[in-house]
């Protein structure tokens, strides 16, 4: 099915040669394969070996040695080589949170279409075509184990549970990845989940019905907080092992810790501490840390404390992983589109690409109900697709 896949695409772009590549496109890069002419007033630019871009007012280069900093005029920084030197490894997820299930949060269950939706197919097509593999689903506990018929002990509910896997199955059917996200904050109906062996069970069950699909990612639970880093830390154990008792043994598997899972805050929360002790019996995991990078990094403003910021708030998080011998995802990163902004997320993922130790970044967020919020990136024109997307995710582009 993938290779299938592949070579149609070859072929698609191999017979597109007539045409010019647009401003911010792709023009290069290793195993390239598309047009390497951009639209005039643009030219094509080496940003590292794996992307090169058509940026406008600039002087075509041939080597990232070579890169002169663009004179563009409009309001947009292009990337320049200089801010991500050295060796890198290349992700190997690298996508969106594709948002809306889990909408509507003080409505259970709710109403399809009025108070959550699930994500749109034509998205993941978007993001899949443009070199992106990875998408992560949040989604609400409370739709999928309803309080009314034994909660997260009594069964699924089958029409939520049927959303989820029509959207996972989309997503993975295409060669991508799909993390299922239970967006509940470690709260179940009101109460703060405490007991290890129901979480453990309700993994173990709802593990069961994506067994038979690889590319599944099970992230165990969304952003907990208020509760002590060693409790989350045994709710999260619990949940690789129910996850691995259901026969789900070559799925990956992502835990979060306390404080929002927060990369500036992980050995300061008591996560560091915590999480060094975490083991999978498969050894297929993945610490999840969130970033964002306005001054309180909620990612509630569009103005990033520097340009500096995204490198800086991982370095104490990345040192940990190592120490560690651990991999991290970034399952959360946003920022505004604006210069400084666009720097500090190309700064984070240069540091995370150089680290060798984060396996992948998800930008948050895309889904269908955003609107105008500053950092959605659903296509085809919300806000941060415009910068966000080719400046500040795209050359750091391909997935492995
Ligand atoms: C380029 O393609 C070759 C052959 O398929 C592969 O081995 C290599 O990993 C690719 N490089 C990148 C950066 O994708
Ligand atoms: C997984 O595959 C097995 C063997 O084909 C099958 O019996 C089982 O029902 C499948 N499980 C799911 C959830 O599809
Ligand atoms: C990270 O933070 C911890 C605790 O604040 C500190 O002990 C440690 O030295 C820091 N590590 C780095 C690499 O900054």
């Amino acid at each position: 099915m993938k290779s299938v896949i592949l070579s149609l695409a070859v072929a698609l772009t191999s017979a597109r040669c007539a045409f010019s590549v647009a401003v911010w496109g792709q023009c290069g890069g290793v195993n390239y394969t598309g047009d390497t002419v951009c639209d005039s007033g643009s030219a094509c630019v080496v940003l590292n070996d794996f992307y090169s871009q058509c940026i406008p007012g600039a002087t075509a280069t041939t080597s990232s040695t070579t890169t002169t900093r663009p004179t563009s005029t409009t309001t947009s920084t292009a990337p320049s080589s200089s801010i991500c030197s050295g060796s890198r490894t290349a992700f190997k997820h690298f996508g969106v949170s594709e948002s809306g299930a889990e909408f509507g949060n003080g409505k259970i269950p709710g109403v399809l279409g009025t108070d959550y939706t699930w994500p749109s197919p034509s998205s993941v097509d978007y993001f899949m075509s443009a070199g992106f593999n990875t998408f992560r689903i949040p989604f609400l506990m409370e739709r999928i184990s309803p309080p009314s018929t034994g909660g997260m002990t009594g069964p699924f509910d089958q029409t939520y549970l049927n959303g989820l896997k029509t959207i996972v199955s989309y997503i993975t059917g295409k060669g991508g990845y799909a993390a299922i996200d239970p967006h509940n904050y470690m709260i179940f109906n009101g109460q703060t989940i405490s007991s290890t062996s129901t979480f453990q069970a309700w993994w173990k069950a709802l593990a069961s019905q994506f067994v038979n699909d690889s590319h599944v990612i099970f992230d165990l639970q969304n952003e907990p907080h208020d509760i002590p880093a060693q409790t989350v830390f045994q709710l999260m154990q619990a949940g690789v092992n129910g996850v691995r008792s259901s026969g789900a043994t070559s799925q990956m598997i992502w835990v979060e810790g306390t404080s929002w899972t927060g990369a500036w805050t992980w050995t300061s929360s008591g996560n560091g501490d915590a999480f060094g002790a975490i083991k999978d019996p498969n050894n297929n995991l993945a610490i999840e840390m969130h970033q964002y990078l306005d001054s309180d990094g909620s990612g509630t403003s569009g103005t990033c404390v520097s340009s500096t910021i995204g490198a800086e708030r991982l370095q104490n998080a990345t040192a940990w992983l190592k120490a560690h011998n651990l991999k991290g995802v970034l399952g959360e990163i946003g920022a505004g589109s604006n210069t400084a902004c666009i720097q500090a997320v190309q700064g984070a993922l240069c540091e995370m690409q150089q680290s060798g130790v984060w396996l992948g970044a998800l930008w948050w967020a895309a889904g269908p109900w955003w609107g105008d919020y500053f950092q959605s990136i659903e296509p085809p024109n919300g806000p941060a697709i415009s910068q966000i997307l080719p400046q500040a995710l795209k050359p750091f582009l391909p997935v492995a």
